[in-house]
């Protein structure tokens, strides 16, 4: 077992740190050497996915928020009205799906109960359902109309790392064949986005590089009872997903929140010294970026201990962190590749020194196959 371990103390630490390689092998033969994106595996013809009126998502866990970000990448891409469900709660309310659908499924393991059950309903309805997988010929990718895999390989820490990464990628690509094969008139941006997704191994390995600040940051944190994750836009889910990974390792309380939402409640938590998590876009447009700056001012105000991740270069993001950890200039739709890896580091190391188990934590299982 050591040597599978290649030298790590854990398998969720060795895949954390495959994530480079995990992405580029998702990217792997999927761009052509002009740069065009080819997704041969997707045996839905462009009639059929040029008349689709409607997307829904449908995953669990942490597959699940790769598909809330999804949701994003999906409908400004695409400008196809683009839905997220927790499996589990997707049949059972009858929801309206027909031919004229395109459901997406997201899982790791290929086997999750609640998923299969949802995409049995949705197939039934007539639906068109594409998975998005990283186990070759598990159940939910043979009972698929098309699968893209995100050869990640094998993961085997109960809490997914890479899992999460490169389905983050092929929900990218997927998003970007779509807007491709409608005929939107993206074609420079397209180009564009696929040349910085071939920069995305680089971008995680220098998140990488710099762990030495989480994991001090991890052991300051021993004994916090709780912590807060805030984050907009796309920043959202990876706040979601960062507090996700702290409840299933650590076994303390966390919780992300959309940071526009902070003042309509959770601001109520902000006391002394809580540790909050904040995920700043990069600069766009829109405001988004400033109103999560003044976010941060409002809960530093309070007395907690911002964790801030930001742009390198965002000089009031970190006027406004206690802590600030930077990020590499992305797009904000892909910056939650990035912006993930800290968070995951931070759970992994915080659990070690709390003395758990990282790779088979308490009561979770790797797949779920049961509803
Ligand atoms: C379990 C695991 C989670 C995972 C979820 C979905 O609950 O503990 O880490 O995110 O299942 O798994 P899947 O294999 O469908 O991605």
């Amino acid at each position: 077992e050591a040597a599978q371990k290649q030298g790590y103390d854990w398998y969720m630490r060795k895949e954390i740190f495959e994530q480079p390689r995990a992405v580029a092998d998702t990217l792997l033969g999927r761009l052509n050497e002009r740069g065009e994106l080819i997704l041969d595996e997707i045996r839905i013809s462009p009639e059929t996915l040029r008349r689709i009126d409607k997307i829904v998502i449908v995953a669990c866990g942490t597959a699940f928020y790769a598909g809330l970000v999804a949701k994003y990448a999906i409908e400004h891409w695409t400008r196809i009205p683009c839905e997220v469900e927790v499996a589990s709660e997707f049949r059972y309310r009858d929801p309206i799906i027909d031919p004229m659908t395109l459901v997406v499924t997201i899982s790791q393991s290929g086997e999750t109960a609640d998923t299969l059950m949802a995409i049995r309903h949705a197939r039934e309805q007539g639906a068109k359902v594409i998975a998005i997988c990283n186990t070759n010929g598990a159940t939910i990718p043979r009972e698929s109309d098309a699968v893209i895999y995100t050869h990640a390989g094998p993961e085997i820490g109960v809490a997914s790392t890479k899992g999460f990464t490169t389905q983050l990628v092929a929900c990218y690509l997927l998003g970007l064949y779509l807007a491709q094969v409608r005929g939107m008139k993206y074609g420079d941006e397209i180009a564009a986005l696929l040349r910085e997704l071939e920069r995305m191994p680089e971008a995680i390995q220098g998140m990488l590089d710099n762990q030495q600040q989480v994991l001090d940051l991890a052991r300051e944190f021993v004994n916090e009872p709780s912590v807060l994750f805030l984050g907009r836009h796309v920043g959202y889910p990876v706040a979601l997903e960062g507090a996700l990974k702290l409840k299933e390792l650590a076994y303390i309380h966390a919780e992300g929140f959309a940071a526009g939402e902070l003042k309509h409640g959770p601001i109520a938590l902000i006391r002394e010294d809580l540790p909050v998590f904040v995920v700043v876009p990069p600069r766009g447009r829109d405001q988004l970026r400033d109103k999560v700056v003044s976010n941060i001012a409002e809960v530093r105000a309070r007395g907690a201990k911002t964790i801030v991740l930001a742009e390198a270069d965002d000089e009031e993001a970190r006027a406004a962190a206690a802590v600030f950890i930077e990020l590499p200039k992305l797009s904000t739709l892909l910056q939650p590749v990035a912006a993930i890896i800290p968070l995951q580091l931070f759970a992994c190391e915080l659990a070690t020194v709390q003395g758990h188990d990282v790779d088979q934590p308490r009561n979770l299982a790797k797949s779920v196959t049961v509803e």
